[in-house]
């Protein structure tokens, strides 16, 4: 094993940080105007530790994190240049994911396939600039299952150059784990009931590391709230009692604000939402936040407190819509069309399986393909293939700058949400119907035999991960590479 320190290097970084600037300032001279500004430097450990998920009489829970659960939050200015250090100081390897963000294809974090893993005690240097401002999060890209679902992931938040009038800008980062009785992580990750069927979903949710009891809030309060799923499998449909948030942002992309369909914020693993929520209850009062996502498991997430003294007496009517990102348009005319489709899991005949060929439908039918589907690395495929490893051919090569739409389909009883590295893309219908708000997402939740079209421009060359974001899945053969080519050079 290499104990090398291995860090990306920056030339950049050199030539315009510190100390160059130092030099240049004692030479009298001013700083060209076209010389970056230093990046924004930040540090993450990921290592073994401890972190208080339950309150007491429960213990502490052991967890892997970056020195706390949520992680440190990142948060910097779009356009500003950052600059992460990760060290490993955990038994194994990994690397550190950017979710959502359009970064450079070497510094994306997916083991073997755009960097070598960071070792035990190595560190690597991510360095990128944050060219869409929005809600995103890091989380690691090697044995994801295992250390996402221990607690290594944590926000990443890109301010607008001029942000929305809010009184309070919070993010919650959402999250899911199985404990034992004593507040322990049960092991059994990736076993086979939670691999074939809906992924490991745990018994214990936190919202920014906490089990959640209240929300403190003021009448008359404007709050920017920023939701993060980081389960690894448990889908989140939340609704605020007494409230009408108003979606703002969907996986960090601005969208014409509205209420969310039936009144509910659903979330697959991976996605994020900007809410608008007005504290419109009277001083004193209390309101219900409830998770009504899986049917009869319907539980309460926490309640907004509202403290005695209001704010102010009306919430502030200021505009609540945030400046685009520079996002190519896809041209859909020219745009060429790809049928991806997904399937595998258990029971996956009972619901009438369109692909065919298959053995007999039911229970057992699903059982026995997906043992077989073992024997051959994976029980989830992507057009027919299950992956076993990041570092695969590509099952799509898109040309430099071209537009596609992809045709998803759902051939699976089981929701998949979907994650494109690199790259945004709009989701333009759903079985058929075109989308209200035609939304740039980076991941999109597909219900059981769901079929969506997205669009987008390749944009960004190098290969790119595009998997299911329920881990379990991912590791057991949904996820595949989509080849953006290089810049032409004619
Ligand atoms: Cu958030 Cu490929 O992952
Ligand atoms: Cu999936």
């Amino acid at each position: 094993m290499q104990t090398k320190t291995i860090v990306a290097p920056s030339r950049r970084t050199f030539l315009a940080g510190a100390g160059a600037t130092a030099l240049l300032a004692g030479l009298g001279t001013a700083i060209p105007s076209r010389a970056r500004a230093a990046p924004r430097e930040f540090r993450l450990r990921a290592a073994p530790g401890t972190a208080r998920l339950v309150p007491a009489p429960y213990p502490d829970t052991a967890v892997w994190s970056y020195g706390s659960v949520p992680g440190p939050e990142i948060r910097v200015r779009q356009g500003e240049r950052m600059r992460v250090v990760v060290e490993n100081a955990l038994a194994e390897e990994t690397t550190v994911h950017w979710h959502g963000m359009r970064v450079p294809n070497a510094m994306d974090g997916v083991p073997h396939l755009t960097q070598r893993p960071i070792a035990p005690g190595e560190r690597f240097g991510y360095e990128f600039d944050a060219v869409d401002a929005g809600t995103f999060w890091y989380h690691p890209h090697q044995n994801g299952s295992v250390q996402v679902g221990r607690g290594l992931y944590g926000p990443l938040i890109v301010e607008e150059v001029e942000p929305i009038a809010v009184d309070r800008d919070v993010t919650w980062v959402l999250d899911d784990w199985r404990l034992q009785k004593d507040a322990s992580i049960s092991d059994g990750f990736g076993n086979m009931m939670d691999t074939g069927m809906a992924g490991r979903i745990g018994n214990t949710v936190t919202v920014n590391g906490q089990v959640p009891d209240t929300f403190a809030v003021r009448a008359g309060e404007r709050v920017r709230l920023r939701l993060i799923n980081a389960a690894n499998a448990r889908i989140f449909g939340l609704e605020f009692d007494g409230h009408r948030p108003t979606v703002i942002a969907l996986d960090g992309q601005p969208v014409e604000p509205h209420g969310p369909a039936d009144g509910r914020v659903v979330l697959g693993p991976a996605m994020r939402a900007d809410l608008v929520i007005d504290m419109t209850g009277t001083p004193g009062s209390r309101f219900r936040v409830t998770d009504t996502f899986y049917q009869s498991l319907e539980y309460r997430l926490l309640d907004l407190a509202y403290a005695a003294q209001p704010l102010r007496e009306h919430v502030p009517d200021t505009p609540m819509a945030l400046p685009a990102n520079p996002l190519a348009e896809p041209d859909l005319a020219s745009a060429k069309r790809h049928a991806v489709s997904f399937g595998g899991g258990m029971m996956s005949g009972m619901m009438g399986s369109s692909s065919g060929g298959m053995m007999g439908g039911g229970m057992m039918g699903g059982m026995g393909r997906m043992m077989q589907g073992m024997q051959h690395g994976g029980i989830w495929t992507i057009n027919g293939v299950a992956a076993t490893g990041h570092v695969m051919d590509p099952m799509l090569t898109l040309q430099h700058g071209r537009s596609s739409v992809l045709e998803l389909v759902n051939d699976t009883a089981w929701h998949h949400p979907i994650h494109l590295h690199g790259h945004s893309f709009r989701v333009l219908s759903r079985n058929g119907t075109p989308t209200r708000h035609r939304e740039w997402q980076d991941t999109v939740l597909m219900t059981p035999r769901e079929r969506v079209e997205i669009a987008f421009v390749a944009d960004n060359p190098g290969d790119w991960m595009f998997h299911c974001h329920i881990l379990e899945h991912q590791a057991a053969g949904m996820m595949g590479v989509i080849r953006v080519t290089e810049a032409s050079r004619t």
